[in-house]
């Protein structure tokens, strides 16, 4: 299939490309669109064959639901049974924003959206462009991230480019988008809410409206027997670059001597080592490839490049990668989720 690309600098003079993509998402196709968290793979999120399109371009397991793009509260109402008071709070607050809410689904929404389960994850983007094709299809949007299964979420149209071209029929290109991590997925459909996987939105900022918000245990260590993450996706080895990875915490002098240790013994068995390291503690490390994720200071910046930094060590075919830890609090606690799950848990902590 020949994919469209279509670059959109100004939704108002480009309301004729807007039209093109809304019209292929009515027709079924996919459309992947930029959103202020990471780029999303669109489809109609009501109609089944559209959504299959989806499993089949990124290799999805077909046990992984999605999410449902709404550009209102109006069209959200349809997607659920009951919204409860604590979803009005949270959607009043961070709603359009990278929050997304977990609601008892309604029959409208076909199984495949929810992979059989009773709730569905619904949430408005800000992103004027997510917005406006919502609008403009009159449909929710059921959008995954638009990296094939299992590796870092695109963040740049040359990520998407790279996974999806060939395989969709447009990508817009809307730039860098801003948080660089997904979305926090809460779910509201128990007594207790709880976040199931972190994001954009900070434990930090939804404990001001719900005080007693708790994290699921599965989320923030490696998945032992018998602590399932609750949320699908957070149980597959995900964000992944091509090489295998170690996340070193704990006390920053040992921290880097280790990964000193450590690349220098890759190196004596003749492997090619990537480092993943903070602007603060750059100097120390007289390797070749060290890739900066920013400054431990500004832990958005280090969120908004996370996934290309991880992609440029990709590209650096490495054989290893050596990536130190930052602090969970604040959007650090999502940045340490997507690090771990690259590292399918593998953390040394000294
Ligand atoms: O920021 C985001 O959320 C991006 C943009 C495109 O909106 N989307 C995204 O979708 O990250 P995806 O499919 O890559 O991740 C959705 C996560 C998965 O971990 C999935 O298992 C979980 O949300 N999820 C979706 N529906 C769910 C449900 N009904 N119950 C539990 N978890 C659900
Ligand atoms: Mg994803």
């Amino acid at each position: 299939m020949e994919t469209k690309l279509v670059k959109i600098d100004d939704l108002k003079s480009q309301s004729k490309d807007m039209d093109m993509a809304a019209d292929l998402i009515k027709m079924g196709e996919i459309v992947a669109f930029p959103t202020e968290t990471v780029y999303g793979l669109g489809a109609d999120g009501l109609n089944k064959e559209a959504v299959k399109k989806i499993f089949k371009a990124k290799g999805r397991p077909q046990d992984n639901p999605l999410i449902l793009h709404v550009d209102s509260i109006e069209m959200l109402g349809k997607l659920v049974v009951n919204i409860p008071p604590e979803a009005y709070i949270c959607t009043e607050k961070f709603w359009p924003g990278p929050l997304t809410i977990l609601f008892k689904k309604s029959d409208l929404v076909p199984e495949i959206i929810t992979a059989g389960l009773d709730a569905v994850a619904i949430r408005m983007p800000s992103h004027p462009i997510a917005l406006e094709l919502i609008k403009k299809a009159g449909v929710p949007i059921a959008a995954p991230s638009a990296n094939t299964s299992g590796r870092p979420s695109p963040t740049r149209v040359s990520h998407v480019i790279e996974d999806m071209s060939g395989e969709i029929a447009m990508i817009i290109d809307g730039g860098e988008t801003g948080v660089g991590l997904e979305s926090t997925v809460l779910d509201l459909t128990e007594k207790e809410a709880m976040i199931l996987r972190p994001g954009g939105i900070t434990l930090e900022e939804l404990m001001e409206v719900i005080p007693n918000v708790s994290i699921d245990p599965g989320i923030l260590e490696v998945t032992k027997d018998g602590v399932i993450p609750k949320s699908p996706g957070q149980k597959y080895r995900h964000y992944a670059p091509k090489a295998s990875m170690i996340l070193f915490s704990g006390d920053r002098d040992k921290m880097v001597q280790k990964i000193i240790q450590m690349a220098r013994k890759y190196e004596e068995e003749n492997k090619k080592v990537g480092l993943l390291v903070t602007e603060e503690n750059k100097e120390e490390y007289s390797f070749e490839n060290v890739v900066v994720m920013g400054s431990s200071k500004d832990k958005k910046t280090i969120a908004h490049g996370l996934f290309h930094a991880i992609r440029r060590l990709d590209q650096m075919e490495v054989d290893i990668i050596l990536c130190e830890a930052v602090k969970e609090d604040n959007i650090g606690m999502a940045i340490m989720n997507r690090l771990l799950k690259a590292a399918g848990g593998n953390r040394v902590n000294l």
